[in-house]
């Protein structure tokens, strides 16, 4: 086991800000030179990265401690290595304890390895706007802002708009920019000027906004200028033996349990879905064992944050699951999604917007057939349909062929680590397919914008 972590103090903190302000001034922009060795071909593909003040993305990373919006999580223990975290342990190469709410931070320093990058906005395809938006809002959702959640993101469009080279915004109006924003959208969509405000900032409803496409974890039913793209998990390799090692180790691993569940503890009273699992969950973990597994049902106990950071504790019992059910919580999406692909353990879903309505990008919405299974939650929670019998009626030959498109399917969402190896970066991981879709959205933008 890892040794548990040493508590947050300021020295870190500064020490990871530091690192990362030192890092972004030595590294020289990519000569055209430097870019055709990595990459051929950088036509369509050009991306400019903005330049903001600090106040915009490094400041906000000094205020992560708890101290100032007490009702979040303290991210301070979790910024080192520009946001995934410290690693698991010291031997660790490729497991982190990271925290999903920094993959603006991470996000930021994969741009700046980005192979086609110009300094030159008219001549870029797409602007990246490093505003760590999500992080921005903490100070509205919990903090002395609460009441004027609904000014979340004027700041930076004033500055954009009216104060440094307003031609940037107005050459496309905006929409050639794009930014992320690690959260779920419907955390942002608050109405405008509601009073007294609900919970939420108006991020996603200001018009100043609408054209800037906006990579969140979690998108809205009907959404318009967001797209979702995955969770970080805690796997970030940092060449192609590492990756390949745990490829392997996924492929030959024993799955000693039928399906696997990792929630909080408390049992909900109002029927739902994840009550439903739940109580399922329990109950065949009393029944008798079958021939095949040695267990029927596994659950693992995360109430109070407690798996969060600490991989181990899920990815193991993961790795032995065939399946990984995973019900909405809060909100339809969930981290524990990627962790189960990342184990090669089949996902059961509930609805649609847990996944296949989401990650388009990463995950194409025709093949989910193929790697996952769907249960509609109405007929587990009103028509007493058991999921246990659903899963267990699925032949071997069956299971084992959705396992190796799971595997196939690795790849699209792990982050590799910033810096990897060039053989690693051969591989399109989460980030390149990302940047793939941002390019080709925006392509399309202008096209409409020119047509109307
Ligand atoms: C950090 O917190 C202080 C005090 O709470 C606040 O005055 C300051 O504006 C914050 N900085 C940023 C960049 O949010
Ligand atoms: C891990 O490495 C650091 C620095 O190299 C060292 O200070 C620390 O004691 C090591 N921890 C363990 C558990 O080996
Ligand atoms: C927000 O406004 C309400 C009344 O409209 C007030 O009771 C509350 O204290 C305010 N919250 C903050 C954080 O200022
Ligand atoms: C968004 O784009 C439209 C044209 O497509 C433009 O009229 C509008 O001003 C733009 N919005 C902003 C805030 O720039
Ligand atoms: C619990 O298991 C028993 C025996 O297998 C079964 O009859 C019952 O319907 C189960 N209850 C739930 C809530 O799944
Ligand atoms: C399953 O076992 C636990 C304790 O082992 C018990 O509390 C629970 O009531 C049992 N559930 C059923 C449905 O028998």
């Amino acid at each position: 086991m890892p040794p548990p972590l040493s508590p947050p103090s300021t020295t870190t903190t500064t020490t990871a800000v530091l690192l990362f302000l030192l890092l972004i001034t030595i590294s020289p922009s990519p000569t055209l030179q430097q870019q055709s060795d990595l990459d051929s071909d950088c036509t369509n593909r050009w991306i400019h990265i903005r330049h903001l003040p600090s106040r915009f993305n490094f400041d906000i990373l000094s205020n992560c401690s708890a101290a100032h919006h007490p009702f979040s999580d303290d991210l301070c223990p979790y910024l080192p290595n520009h946001g995934l975290g410290p690693k698991t342990h010291n031997q660790s190469h490729s497991w982190f304890r990271t925290d999903p709410s920094l993959l603006e931070l991470f996000f930021h320093r994969r741009m700046l390895e980005y192979p086609c990058l110009t300094a030159d906005p008219s001549a870029a395809d797409a602007i990246y706007l490093p505003y760590y938006a999500a992080l921005d809002s903490l100070h509205y959702l919990h903090g002395p802002d609460y009441n004027s959640s609904s000014q979340h993101g004027l700041q930076i469009y004033n500055f954009l708009r009216f104060q440094n080279s307003p031609e940037i915004w107005l050459n496309r109006h905006g929409h050639d920019h794009f930014l992320v924003l690690a959260g779920s959208a419907w955390d942002y969509n608050q109405p405008l000027n509601t009073d007294p405000p609900s919970w939420g900032s108006s991020f996603l409803e200001l018009p100043e906004f609408f054209n800037v496409t906006t990579l969140t974890l979690e998108s809205r039913a009907f959404p318009w200028q967001e797209q979702s793209i995955p969770y970080l998990t805690s796997f970030h390799p940092p060449n192609v033996a590492l990756f390949d090692s745990w490829i392997n180790r996924v492929r030959s691993s024993k799955r000693s349990t039928l399906m696997l569940f990792a929630g909080g503890g408390r049992i909900s009273s109002a029927p739902n879905v994840r009550r439903s699992v739940r109580l399922e969950c329990d109950n065949s973990s009393n029944c008798s064992k079958s021939n095949e597994f040695s267990k029927l049902c596994e659950f693992i106990d995360c109430s109070n944050g407690v798996c969060e950071h600490d991989p181990i504790k899920f990815m193991k019992p993961m790795l032995r699951s065939s399946f990984c059910l995973q019900p909405p919580g809060d909100t339809p999406t969930r981290r524990s999604t990627f962790d189960g692909i990342l184990a090669g353990c089949i996902p059961v879903f509930f609805e649609d917007l847990s996944a296949k309505k989401q990650y388009g990008w990463h995950l194409p919405e025709d093949r989910y057939g193929e790697f996952s299974v769907m249960i509609p939650k109405e007929d587990v929670v009103f028509k007493g349909v058991s999921v246990l019998e659903v899963l267990k009626a699925i032949p071997h030959g069956e299971v084992r062929r959705m396992r190796e498109r799971l595997i196939e399917m690795i790849p699209r969402i792990v982050y590799r680590k910033h810096g990897s190896s060039l053989g690693l970066k051969t591989m399109k991981d989460a980030f390149d397919i990302a940047i793939e879709g941002t390019l080709q959205r925006i392509k399309s933008r202008l096209e409409d914008v020119r047509d109307d």
